[in-house]
């Protein structure tokens, strides 16, 4: 299913808008608004903006570009480098030295965490979860798991993939065993109802991405993102509407259906205009969900998205994962296919992943 705004009498409202009142494009109103955070500096920022011209060929598309936080900088990147700058910056301001966060098994979160922690000299414990019934030895045991354990973090298992309360439940009764040895313990929580400082990591993103728009005099009337958690979604939509810009945001769906992903991220951008202490900017309309690249769920590979997993490889040498960007791909390579202005696909990592699907990949490449 789709969700999406009725377009037509959002364009109207925008012209009219335009007309009269429009307030202009400001991205240095995001650096005001973030001005009060501690951020660790853990990553390579700007990443690079870039037109994918063999795709846009492939799908007769007016233009498709590509943002490439996948290059990042930390351990492989992705988006959960600028999301875990606010974390740590908030973390280190505590005084804290011990990270714990919980994440799927193949979770790339968990893996940047690790690895961000090892730089910054602090213990890492994370929590794999169980969200995807695979026994095969690649999926346990390679990729991003691999990568857990060369980061020196502590890995112990979480029996469940459905259950954010209770895989936080079990964080926090970690964080107090680490209390009573006398750490300094600081949990990355994954359900809803606490600070949503990853999505901070996006607005800051908004910016950067306004920006370099107008430095290569580029015009792009959309982004697609993937929207896992939200944080992505929410922080980029903020930041892009508290800057003035009217560029739409379409949240490619990897985790739940988009009737439930949608009220979830305008949570999140509720959640974030609170932290930055800003007046309310993101309206329901503006929050766009799509799962139409969803099917088989969440760390299944459907076709749409195998289809997009090979031709980035095949026609831009540009690696995406099998969990969250082939999907996101998959769902801007369909929307730049009809639209008739330039779309941008928000590549958010997740690479290391693709060694954790070793299997179905050489079966499907086969
Ligand atoms: C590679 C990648 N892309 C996208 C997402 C989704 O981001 P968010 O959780 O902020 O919605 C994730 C989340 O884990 C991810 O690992």
């Amino acid at each position: 299913m789709r969700l999406r705004t009725n377009s037509k009498r959002f364009n109207c409202l925008t012209s009219v808008l335009t007309l009269h009142q429009k307030a202009p494009m400001n991205p240095q109103l995001i650096e005001q608004a973030l001005d009060k955070f501690n951020v660790a500096s853990i990553g390579h920022f700007p990443t690079i903006l870039e037109p994918l011209p063999r795709l846009t060929q492939h799908c007769g598309a007016a233009g498709l570009y590509v943002k490439r936080d996948d290059c990042s900088g930390l351990a492989f990147g992705g988006n959960k480098v600028r999301q875990l700058s606010y974390y740590l910056g908030d973390a280190i301001a505590h005084g804290a030295d011990t990270i714990l966060i919980t994440g799927a098994v193949q979770s790339n979160y968990v893996r940047c965490t690790a690895a961000a922690a090892a730089k910054l000299g602090m213990t890492c414990h994370v929590q794999l979860e169980e969200r995807v019934s695979k026994e095969n030895h690649a999926y346990n045991h390679s990729g991003n798991v691999l990568l857990d354990y060369l980061f020196g973090a502590t890995v112990t298992r979480y029996p469940h993939g459905e259950d954010e309360a209770g895989a936080d439940a079990s964080l926090e009764s970690l964080a107090n065993a680490y209390k009573e040895q006398g750490r300094k313990p600081y949990v990355i929580h994954l359900s809803m109802g606490h600070k949503p400082f990853g999505a901070l990591g996006y607005v800051d993103a908004a910016r950067e991405l306004l920006v370099q728009i107008a430095e290569q005099s580029l015009s792009i009337d959309r982004i697609v993102v993937a929207s896992g958690s939200g944080h992505t979604h929410a922080g980029l939509l903020t930041g892009l509407r508290l800057a003035n810009s009217s560029i739409e945001v379409i949240g490619a769906c990897v985790r739940r259906q988009a009737s439930l992903q949608q009220p979830r991220v305008l949570t999140l951008c509720g959640e974030a205009e609170r932290l930055l202490q800003i007046d309310s900017v993101v309206t329901s309309a503006d929050v766009i969900c799509d799962d139409s690249c969803l099917a088989p769920g969440y760390g299944k590979l459907g076709a749409e998205a195998l289809d997009a997993l090979k031709h980035a490889a095949r026609l831009e040498g540009m690696v995406v994962d099998p969990v969250y960007t082939a999907k996101s791909l998959a769902c801007a390579m369909a929307v730049a296919t009809v639209a008739e202005s330039n779309t941008l696909f928000l590549h958010t990592g997740g690479t290391p992943a693709i060694f954790g699907y070793e299997d179905e990949l050489t079966a499907a490449l086969a």
